[in-house]
């Protein structure tokens, strides 16, 4: 490692030896909200948690909540067809939202107003107006809604926003996503990602987000301005897609995109230059990158959804004004970062009303789902659009 490495991982160390506070004198009585492939990961959390009980569950599926505690044999939780009877007849403190996209507005913002803090689960939401009305809920309730990024919580992705932060590549101007899947269309159980009705979004908001939150976060959430977006189904609609999976009739079901492009202006002459896909005759739609005036960071092509590279990052810059290569040393996460993202927001919910914080806040998400939501808009009008997001 050179001096310029060391000095970069001496900085985040620091950050690292912060050990959050926990008192377990009260058990915080907690609630999950769809009992589907996800829900497990929260709940599976929630039960390693000393200083948490869940309470009770919900699915929309009669028998679902009940055969979702039954497989760990757990006892005393209690289950409900859906969120509203969850909320008004419990005290709850918190719940997950592990709904798909099109119910993730409507029960974050009846926790809102039943003054229940929320985790909820990526993407925030499927358009923009209802971003716009979960943050209005949020502000009126005074309690924290948080939006369930577990990549945050990564070490390598913190770096990338060590670095950026850190000035050496100068004013950024420029970011490129990467990545996507060849044939990745998720169907693991059943069409919830695919259906118009259950996703309302597909690649763009499923991994897109992730992609656009990598970024974004990166240099701080620039105010989205104006988007000239791309959508495509090539892969879902067509029934050979399927063959292998014995599921042809899923091409019928699929309503959402499987592919989305964008060039997006951001606040302070920023270039978003987006690219996703569940789907596509590629490995990859390549590295991301940012440019600075100072320097460049090259981020692999990377399943950004898990939260990790397989390979370092690399930043160039010119030294003695020769153009030099360097690798970032890859960094272990001390937890997993699934469990750092749910025990974040039990740690802030502890600290009690206007105390706690959001760990992955509202006010950043509102620009990933602008920008989402400007992809598809733009997309259907077939033209560039400016993004215009509400007073809240
Ligand atoms: N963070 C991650 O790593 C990660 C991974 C997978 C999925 N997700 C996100 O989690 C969400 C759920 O994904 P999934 O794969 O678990 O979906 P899923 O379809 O397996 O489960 C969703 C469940 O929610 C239930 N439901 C819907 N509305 C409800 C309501 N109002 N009240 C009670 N139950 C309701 C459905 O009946 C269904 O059982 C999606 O938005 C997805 O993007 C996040």
């Amino acid at each position: 490692m050179n001096e310029r490495d060391n000095k970069l991982l001496d900085l985040y160390k620091e950050d690292m030896i912060q050990e959050a506070v926990v008192t377990t004198d009260k058990k915080l009585k907690v609630g999950i909200i769809g009992c589907g492939w996800i829900a497990d990961g929260h709940l599976q959390e929630y039960l390693r948690m000393e200083d948490v009980e869940v309470v009770a569950v919900a699915d929309l599926v009669p028998g679902k909540a009940e055969a979702f505690i039954a497989k760990d044999n757990l006892e005393g939780i209690r289950c409900y067809l859906n969120h509203k009877d969850m909320i008004d007849n419990e005290e709850l403190d918190a719940v997950s939202i592990c709904t798909y996209n099109t119910q993730h507005a409507g029960p974050a913002i009846y926790a809102l107003e039943h003054g229940v803090n929320v985790m909820l689960e990526k993407p925030f939401t499927v358009t923009l107006e209802e971003a716009v009305a979960v943050v209005r809920a949020e502000k009126k309730s005074g309690k924290i809604l948080t939006v369930g990024f577990q990549p945050r919580m990564s070490e390598n992705m913190k770096m990338i926003k060590r670095i950026i932060d850190s000035g050496e590549l100068g004013d950024i101007y420029y970011l490129q996503a990467g990545g996507g899947r060849r044939q990745g269309i998720p169907t693991p159980f059943g069409t919830s990602f695919i259906e118009k009705e259950t996703a309302g979004i597909g690649a763009v908001g499923d991994i897109g987000s992730y992609s656009i939150d990598m970024l974004m976060n990166a240099v701080g959430y620039p105010k989205p301005l104006t988007v000239s977006g791309y959508t495509s189904n090539f892969f879902g609609t067509d029934p050979e897609y399927y063959a292998k999976k014995n599921h042809p009739e899923y091409a019928e079901k699929f309503g959402v995109d499987d592919f989305a492009a964008a060039f997006v202006r951001l606040e302070g002459g920023i270039i978003l230059d987006f690219r996703i896909s569940w789907a596509m005759h590629m490995d990859t739609s390549g590295d991301a990158l940012i440019l600075g005036t100072k320097g460049g960071l090259r981020i692999p092509s990377t399943n950004c959804w898990n939260g990790d590279f397989d390979k370092p990052l690399k930043v160039y810059r010119n030294v003695a004004g020769e153009p030099m290569c360097y690798e970032v040393p890859m960094l272990k996460n001390k937890e997993g970062i699934f469990h750092q993202k749910i025990r974040s927001f039990i740690d802030e919910v502890k600290k009690g009303p206007g105390k706690g914080k959001a760990t992955i806040p509202t006010s950043e998400i509102l620009y990933n789902q602008a920008i989402i939501d400007g992809i598809v808009k733009s997309a259907e009008l077939g033209r560039e659009i400016e993004i215009q997001i509400p007073e809240i």
